[in-house]
This record gives C-alpha cells, structure tokens and sequence, in this order.
C-alpha cells in the first residue's frame, strides 16, 4: 500500500520536472534554436566568437553596460541596420548612435581580423538569441554587404 503511494508520487515528480525542462525558453543564452546543421553550426560558432570579441563591452547576456556600451539583446538599432551593423564589426563605429531611443557616443573599436564568415556567424548569433529571431546571416550576404561598407 505505502510503497503503491511512494512510486505515484515519485511518478508524478519526475513528469513535472520533464514537463519544466521541456517548457526551457530560447531566449536566454545557452540554448540553440531550432534549425538546420547549417544555421546550428553558424550560431554555435557565433556565440563562441561573440564571448571572445564582444562581450567585453556588450555583456554575455547582450545588455551592454550603463551609456558607456549600448545593448544588443534589446536594440531597434539592429533590427534597422543590418548592413551596418555587420560592417561596425570590422570597421568600428564612431560617433552618436540612438538605441531604444538613448544616445551612446563612445567609440567602439574596429576588428580587422575577422573574416566574412566569422563576422556572418557573429551576426548569425545575435541575430537569432535573446529577443531577436531573424533567421541565418549566411556568409555570400555577409560577403555583398561587406564590400560595400563605406
Ligand atoms: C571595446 C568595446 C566594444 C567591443 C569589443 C565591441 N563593441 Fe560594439 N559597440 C561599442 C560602442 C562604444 C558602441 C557605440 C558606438 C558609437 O557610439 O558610435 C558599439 C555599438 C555596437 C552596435 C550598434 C548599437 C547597438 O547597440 O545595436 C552593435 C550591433 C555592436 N556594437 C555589436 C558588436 C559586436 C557584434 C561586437 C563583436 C564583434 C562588438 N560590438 C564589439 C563597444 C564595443
């Protein structure tokens, strides 16, 4: 009898900590979203370049630090400048910029040294976590948009 009641019991912890783990968001980091080999590949690359180029000023979690480095988890300045943004990557950004409507105006560094498919899997990668769902920023776009920077 006691030990019929123990096994229910035990039976239903177990199904509520699947249906927890199953129910796991992909907006924070750490998960990969759904997708191809190709796009998976892209964004687990990217998030490794991310956390050696970037989030020093940006923070691993995106949300940048006071007015000092703007955000990307939350950043109307990426949805709207796609092209931009890839060539701030290797050329570096100066000048005022408005995200969410407050002003940055602090240089931000140029990265010479990644290479197109680096810079698309970067952007692969922050297109697609926190609050952004924009599909793969595959290499041949990245290839146009870079040499075309000014
Ligand atoms: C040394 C600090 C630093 C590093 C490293 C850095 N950034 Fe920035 N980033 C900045 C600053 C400062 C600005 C604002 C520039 C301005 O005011 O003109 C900026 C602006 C941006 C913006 C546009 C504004 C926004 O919030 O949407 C994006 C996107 C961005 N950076 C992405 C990146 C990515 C991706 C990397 C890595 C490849 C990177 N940054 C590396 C400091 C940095």
């Amino acid at each position: 009898m006691r030990s019929k009641y123990v096994l229910i019991v035990a039976a239903l912890t177990g199904s509520l900590l699947l249906a927890c783990s199953g129910n796991k968001q992909d907006d924070t980091t750490g998960s990969v979203p759904e997708g191809d080999t190709k796009f998976k590949q892209y964004y687990i690359q990217g998030e490794q370049l991310y956390a050696k180029h970037c989030s020093n000023c940006h923070q691993k979690n995106g949300t940048g630090l006071g007015l000092l480095f703007p955000p990307l988890n939350v950043s109307d300045y990426m949805e709207k400048n796609r092209p931009e943004v890839l060539c701030l990557m290797r050329h570096g950004k100066q000048g005022e910029l408005i995200v969410n409507g407050k002003s940055f105006n602090k240089a931000m560094p140029p990265i010479p040294t990644l290479t197109d498919l680096e810079i698309a899997e970067i952007a692969t990668y922050i297109y697609n976590t926190w609050s952004h769902h924009q599909g793969i920023v595959d290499v041949r776009e990245a290839t146009q948009i870079l040499s075309k920077c000014q």
